[in-house]
């Protein structure tokens, strides 16, 4: 949700913080603030509404500072407003946080007994003035001391007038990564904050405190024993979180999808033996020859490719499995045990309810296996063993190359469990691993046809509804279609099973709704080309994702969309392509601001 970046060296840290800002303004753009130590005072400038504004304000300033501590916020507690934006003050120190304080209402009365005046309504000024409460000249203390008696989230950072030389770091719940300068330290919400000052990186575990000074580190664990913590060194370069000559993040991201998906598959397969590697651990290979059940756990995009995964493990290994949204999962009496493997799948690896789902599984006795793009994130460091999508840093807001990468995920771990299940043999691996490792260039074909699907975008930028509609592996997708629509365009969009329009969602067609329907050739395409008709019979505009060379539905359709032919499994990287740059094109020509879309925020760290 809300990005944090704290900087302490010998650069102007104003610079160091507003440039990692703009790397996490992904993660919150209500209101932005940024709090130096500047002459040994505390300066704070902030503003409403997104980072450029924060930009502007700031020009006015001729500042010197070398250490401060900034943040871009995604509100819960009060509204986007300058009083309600982040950092906060009390007496000499001041903080930013992400994260829920739940107790806040009753620590606020406590504080306001002591003579404490609130000037904002959110939940983070209660934790500035309870450090400051207990502050007698040990920041840290006093820090570790506030951070106890709070309940719910957080990730904070504090600097005071007291102890200009240090900034103080606390998370549970929350993300914050250290990073290792040379003669500068550096924290942030995330990686591509400070990705261009270093590449090494520390991971703050749950309770951790952390003390930077501009030449050392030092992090105290939930007991508060001075803990060791191992650097990481990141493999991504900062040019990877650059837009790179495209108009926007996502619109790089999905023209990205070839090198990711070969990224994420490299070493993962052998073609003259068609054996599949993964990189888990020895107990987790055990485990997987035991169990009898699998659970896929995720949310929203991430969710989707669980469905496709559902469909590739049960057509491959022949086990059943059942795919959950986290937020639902969590509140249900879980039957769960040793003998069922839990997957996880989060691109940013920090959602809450999927992190919570993973806890309580954990306790079950079940393994849990993640499919995850970012190292060292919380629900890779809990997971009993990680598949890594090599997606690179996503940035847009509408999640894309992480889909299709969890999907290659999905794909390759199928394959493995057929293997190691003696359900698939050698000639048929190595055939689906061929259809696998032909998907990057089919892909590229798709993404061809940019300009075409932005014509059509053009057509039909203006609809204010839109029904996706697909069957079996297509169904996914039509959820995925519909929801990138809706998340970056505004434009309600409804994605159903095809074989459901009949029971409902059919009494809204009509001359102005078009429907877009996945309708590759597969096992279900005569079933595709009935629902077609009857939107047809009722006036409809149908918008049909076709296989390459389709001679039938270019006839019956208002419009197709073609991708190369593949495999009904591996049909969905194009399709869902062909939908992602379509619900770009329908939010770019809408002239809005397809990267951060309102109210959205790329990783969700709250419930
Ligand atoms: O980081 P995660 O994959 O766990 O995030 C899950 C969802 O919040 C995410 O996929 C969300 O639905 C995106 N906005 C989709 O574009």
């Amino acid at each position: 949700m809300c990005g944090i970046v704290g900087f302490i060296g010998d650069s102007s840290a104003s610079s160091v913080i507003m440039d990692g800002l703009t790397r996490l303004e992904y993660r919150g753009y209500d209101s932005a603030g940024i709090s130096l130590l500047e002459k040994g005072k505390i300066e704070i400038v902030r503003s409403v509404g997104k980072l450029v504004n924060l930009q502007e304000s700031i020009k006015e300033y001729d500042f010197t500072a070398t250490a401060g501590i900034g943040h871009t916020r995604w509100a819960t507690h009060g509204k986007p407003s300058f009083v309600n934006a982040h950092p906060h003050k009390s007496n000499s120190l001041s903080i930013v946080h992400n994260g829920i304080i739940e107790n806040y209402l009753s620590l606020k009365e406590e504080l306001m007994g002591k003579g404490y005046e609130f000037h904002s309504e959110t939940d983070t000024e209660v934790i500035a003035h309870l450090i400051d409460v207990s502050y007698d000249g040990d920041l840290k203390g006093a820090v570790q001391g506030a951070v106890k008696r709070l309940e719910g989230s957080y990730a904070i950072a504090v600097i005071s007038e007291k102890e200009p030389d240090k900034l103080v770091f606390a998370r549970k719940d929350s993300p914050l990564v250290i990073g290792v300068g040379n003669g500068e330290m550096m924290a942030a919400s995330d990686i591509p904050a400070v990705l261009s000052r270093t590449r090494n990186f520390v991971f703050l575990e749950e309770g951790d405190v952390a003390v930077l000074t501009k030449d050392s580190y030092e992090i105290y664990d939930e007991n508060g024993i001075l803990a060791e913590r191992e650097i990481k060194r990141i493999d991504w370069n900062p040019v990877m979180a650059e837009k790179s000559g495209y108009r926007h993040f996502m619109q790089k991201e999905i023209f990205e999808q070839p090198r990711s998906i070969i990224d994420t598959i490299r070493g993962k397969y052998r073609l003259e033996t068609g054996d599949v590697y993964l990189d888990i651990t020895d107990e987790m290979r055990d485990s997987l020859e035991k169990i009898d059940r699998i659970v896929i756990v995720a949310c929203g995009t991430s969710w989707h490719a669980g469905l496709i995964g559902k469909f590739y493990l049960e057509r491959f290994a022949k086990l059943p499995v059942e795919v959950d949204i986290a937020s639902e999962f969590r509140y249900r009496d879980l039957v769960m045990n040793e003998r069922v493997l839990l997957i996880t799948i989060s691109q940013s690896g920090e959602t809450a309810d999927t992190l919570s789902a993973l806890r309580i599984v954990k306790k079950m006795g079940s393994s849990v296996l993640s499919i995850c793009n970012v190292v060292g994130s919380t629900i890779a460091r809990e997971s009993h063993s990680v598949i890594y999508t090599h997606a690179g840093p996503e940035i847009g807001v509408a999640s894309t190359k992480a889909f299709t990468t969890q999907l290659a995920s999905l794909f390759v771990f199928a394959l493995y469990m057929a293997r190691i299940r003696g359900l698939m043999g050698e000639d048929q691996a190595r055939k689906y691993i061929e259809e696998l490792i032909a998907i990057p260039e089919k892909l590229e074909k798709v993404l061809s046809q940019d300009d075409d699907i932005e014509e059509l975008a053009k057509t039909y930028k203006d609809s204010k509804d839109f029904l996706y509609l697909g069957r079996n592996v297509n169904y996914p997708i039509a959820l995925e279609g519909a929801l990138k629509l809706k998340e970056i365009s505004y434009i309600h969009a409804e994605g159903y099973p095809a074989g459901e329009m009949k029971h409902g969602p059919i009494a809204l067609i009509d001359k102005d709704l078009p429907v877009f329907v996945i309708a590759v050739k597969g096992s279900v395409y005569e079933k595709a080309v009935s629902n077609i008709e009857e939107v047809k019979a009722r006036d409809g505009i149908v918008i049909a994702v076709c296989t390459e060379g389709d001679k039938n539905l270019p006839k019956i359709c208002d419009h197709v969309i073609t991708v190369p032919e593949s495999c009904e499994e591996l049909s969905v990287f194009l399709t869902v392509t062909a939908t992602q740059i379509f619900a770009y094109h329908c939010a770019n020509l809408l002239g809005l601001d397809v990267d951060q879309p309102r109210n959205l925020a790329k990783s969700v760290t709250v419930e």
